[in-house]
């Protein structure tokens, strides 16, 4: 019986962080077992907003390392990289046609990324974003998506393409669905318990990024903003230390509720260098298997999962051109 289908895919457009982590490339380690999997590194995403292109080459491959480095096996998981399979760009363009500009105006990455860029030097690409990750996803038969939740309004855009596509020209892309667990809840700034861990963060205090070296880790964790108060607890009135503590937990895979316990009575730089530790503990292996992994082997691995992928994206496409009327 065939497995069904996850896809997911990271950009490479900045430090991978450990929200990148727990909140994305951890699940994806689970699920490879249970489902046909595909995870790309998504340059032509990166590209909405600019790009140094030395930075952009060393980062897709780097990327590809952390998902390897992660646990991503692949012999069982295909690996590759976006742009290597222009079938995503063409479907985009297809996509786009039925696709209504409000629907991508409303889209709150949009927003947020259109305000930092300064309203007026937005490209049409950050816009179109959207649409080029609903090709992604329906050229590949996908069934799940799993991702962070701030994913989610892409997905439910992909859903809405997907059944007007299929209601115009007859079934022709499965109805994926978004997967998130309760890890893939945001990882929120270090510096501003409010916003999310973002690799694009201004300042690096926000983010513990996957290449931090140990001294990195217990400064950044040290100057991590806490709430007032003495007392480790984890609940909403104190955010900055709940997101602290869902970190501890998450690497750790001790409950939020034992953590509470083993610091009883213990003050927030107690709790901050055990954080720290764990962080380390967590770091330290990973970044070694990091380092094992040679460009040309990760480039080789790439390359094999383009060709796996290749036969499928050609086909769906080639399904789609015809039912929309494009001469064979
Ligand atoms: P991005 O960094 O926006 O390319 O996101 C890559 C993946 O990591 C997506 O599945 C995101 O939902 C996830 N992700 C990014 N930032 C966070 C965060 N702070 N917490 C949890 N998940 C995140
Ligand atoms: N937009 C996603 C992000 O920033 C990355 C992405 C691109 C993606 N294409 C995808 C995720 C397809 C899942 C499926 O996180």
């Amino acid at each position: 019986m065939n497995k069904p289908r996850i896809f997911s895919g990271i950009q490479p457009s900045g430090n991978l962080h450990i929200g990148n982590y727990l909140g994305a490339i951890k699940n994806w380690v689970k699920l490879q077992d249970q489902y046909d999997s595909i995870f790309c590194v998504v340059d032509m995403h990166a590209i909405t907003v600019p790009q140094d292109p030395a930075e952009l080459r060393r980062r897709t491959i780097e990327v590809a390392k952390v998902y390897l480095a992660s646990g991503i096996d692949p012999k069982k998981s295909t690996l590759f990289i976006q742009s290597h399979i222009s079938e995503h760009a063409e479907l985009a363009w297809i996509l786009n046609t039925i696709a209504k500009i409000p629907e991508l105006e409303k889209m709150t990455q949009f927003k947020d990324k259109a305000q930092k860029a300064g309203k007026e030097s937005a490209s049409v690409g950050l816009f179109d974003y959207p649409i080029l990750m609903a090709s992604d996803i329906l050229l590949y038969d996908t069934e799940l998506v799993p991702v962070g939740k701030d994913q989610l309004q892409h997905i439910e855009l992909t859903r809405t393409l997907a059944e007007r596509f299929n209601k115009k020209f007859g079934k022709t892309f499965i109805i994926p669905k978004a997967f998130t667990t309760k890890e893939s809840e945001n990882i929120m700034g270090l510096d501003d318990p409010t916003k999310k861990m973002s690799k694009s963060a201004s300042s690096e205090y926000n983010y513990i990024a996957l290449t931090d070296d140990e001294e990195t880790v217990r400064r950044k964790i040290k100057k991590a903003v806490t709430d007032s108060g003495s007392e480790i607890v984890y609940n909403d009135s104190k955010p900055a230390l709940k997101n602290l503590i869902n970190i501890y937990s998450l690497l750790s895979e001790i409950s939020p509720k034992e953590i509470e316990n083993k610091y009883v009575g213990k003050k927030y730089s107690d709790f901050k260098n055990a954080l720290a530790e764990v962080i380390i503990n967590y770091l330290t292996p990973f970044q070694k298997k990091m380092a094992k992994l040679t460009d040309e082997k990760v480039l080789e691995i790439l390359e094999e999962g383009a060709k796996r992928v290749r036969p499928l994206a050609q086909k769906k496409l080639r399904e789609v051109k015809k039912k929309i009327g494009f001469v064979a």
